[in-house]
């Protein structure tokens, strides 16, 4: 679930703590090898709200109605009138985790991770098969602490109406954290030397748009299950077509339903998930984990996505783009031809360092990805040699 330009990559390995089986998503799991607090963040933001200009949908048939106006190849879907200026406060509730084992002063270096479309602060942190899954996990194990947080409307975070949850206020509520991080607010008192953006799918959309937005909150930029095709790529037409790959519904109406207002959307089924964020062969247990931990998406933090990355960026850090070789949501299907000509020279003109990495044999969700800690190696070895 992407924006019309910035869409949806053998390393380093660090040391394994055996992390006990647990039961699987049950709960919110503290990594082992973490020394880990919970928070609840309170912020206050003023964030340009989209005025949405399409008739609110009532049922599946409106859903199905609209993915296919949005997946149509002369697609002209003007979802919002306009934007005003809106202050709102928020709860978000968000995990800070330092590494028990120090490795040098890297502690100091706290990963911001926000999640992307369809989980919540989860797909960071698997309590399925958490040596291979748990993104925190590993960065733990390398020495960095981490910041993982429930986006707006998701998880354990406040659940506002789905047209309020957007583009505009996820941008503000991240660059508040990151700011905070600056200063040790939710990170038990000790403040961050550098901060890394890491984000999924609308995580790293989001992202993107803080560092376009705020330059100064990062030295670092990890955009998973993202990529960015040139404007002729034949790529940027199969960006419509997310919600049918999803085969998205209302959220009230899957099994089982969510309580929330017509604005929130879910991927129809398990099928719809592998088929929109794996890539066979399909390692069904995994799935079936991940299918476990899904989450209700926005319909307007997508649609008001596609705005964000059209801003010039004078973001001086270093930036990596990765995601699956196979990614539907993020590529159409196939990564390596949007990395090969992509924008990411021109989009990032003034990173000190840009990096790709394409995984193999993976899809959009590559952290359930066969082979996720030579993903996470790779990520790590960036933030080592260039952040
Ligand atoms: C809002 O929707 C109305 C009714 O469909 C349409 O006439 C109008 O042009 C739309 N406004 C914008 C700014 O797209
Ligand atoms: C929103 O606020 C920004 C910054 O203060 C201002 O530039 C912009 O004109 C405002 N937009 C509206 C629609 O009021
Ligand atoms: C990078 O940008 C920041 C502002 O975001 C600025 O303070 C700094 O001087 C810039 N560094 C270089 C090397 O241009
Ligand atoms: C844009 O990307 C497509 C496919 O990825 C490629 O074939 C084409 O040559 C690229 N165009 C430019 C101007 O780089
Ligand atoms: C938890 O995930 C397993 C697969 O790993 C699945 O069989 C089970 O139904 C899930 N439990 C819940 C409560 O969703
Ligand atoms: C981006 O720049 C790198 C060198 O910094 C170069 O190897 C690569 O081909 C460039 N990619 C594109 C798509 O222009």
């Amino acid at each position: 679930m992407i924006s019309p330009r910035l869409a949806f990559l053998v390393g380093l390995v660090c040391p394994i703590v055996n992390a006990a089986a647990s039961s699987p998503n049950d709960t919110y799991i503290h990594p082992k090898n973490g020394l880990c607090t919970d928070y609840t963040i309170t912020e206050t933001v003023t964030w340009s709200k989209g005025i949405w200009n399409l008739t609110k949908p009532q049922n599946n048939f409106d859903i199905a109605a609209l993915r296919t106006s949005l997946g149509a190849l002369d697609s002209h879907v003007v979802p919002f009138s306009g934007f005003e200026n809106a202050t709102d406060s928020y709860e978000l509730s968000g995990t800070f985790c330092e590494p028990v084992v120090k490795n040098g002063d890297k502690h100091h270096t706290v990963l911001l991770a926000t999640h992307g479309g369809g989980y919540d602060r989860r797909y960071w942190a698997s309590s399925f098969r958490p040596d291979e899954y748990n993104f925190v996990q590993f960065a733990l194990e390398c020495g960095y602490s981490v910041f993982y947080y429930d986006r707006l409307g998701t998880g354990k975070s406040q659940i506002v109406s789905g047209y309020d949850v957007q583009s505009g206020n996820h941008i503000e509520l991240l660059a508040k954290i990151a700011q905070g991080l600056r200063k040790g607010k939710y990170a038990t008192g000790k403040a961050a030397k550098k901060i890394v953006l890491v984000g999924h799918s609308l995580g790293s959309i989001f992202s993107f748009g803080a560092v376009t937005k705020y330059p100064e909150i990062a030295e670092g930029l990890v955009l998973t299950g993202a990529s960015l095709p040139n404007s002729t790529d034949v790529a940027n037409k199969f960006r419509g077509l997310n919600p049918t790959y999803q085969n998205t519904l209302l959220a009230s109406s899957v099994d089982p339903p969510y309580d929330r207002d017509s604005a929130y959307v879910s991927m129809g089924d398990i099928y719809a998930h592998a088929g929109s964020f794996f890539h066979e062969p399909f390692d069904i247990p995994t799935i079936e984990y991940a299918q476990s931990i899904t989450q209700p998406t926005s319909l307007l933090e997508m649609l008001s996505s596609g705005r964000v990355s059209n801003a010039p960026v004078s973001y001086n850090g270093s930036v990596m783009i990765t995601t699956g070789e196979w990614d539907m949501l993020a590529c159409g299907g196939h990564c390596q031809e949007r990395f090969d000509y992509g924008t990411q020279n021109s989009t990032f003109g003034n990173a000190r360092v840009r990096k790709t990495y394409i995984h193999p044999g993976a899809g959009h969700g590559v952290n359930f990805a066969r082979g996720a800690r030579v993903f996470y190696g790779e990520i790590m070895g960036f933030i080592g040699e260039f952040v």
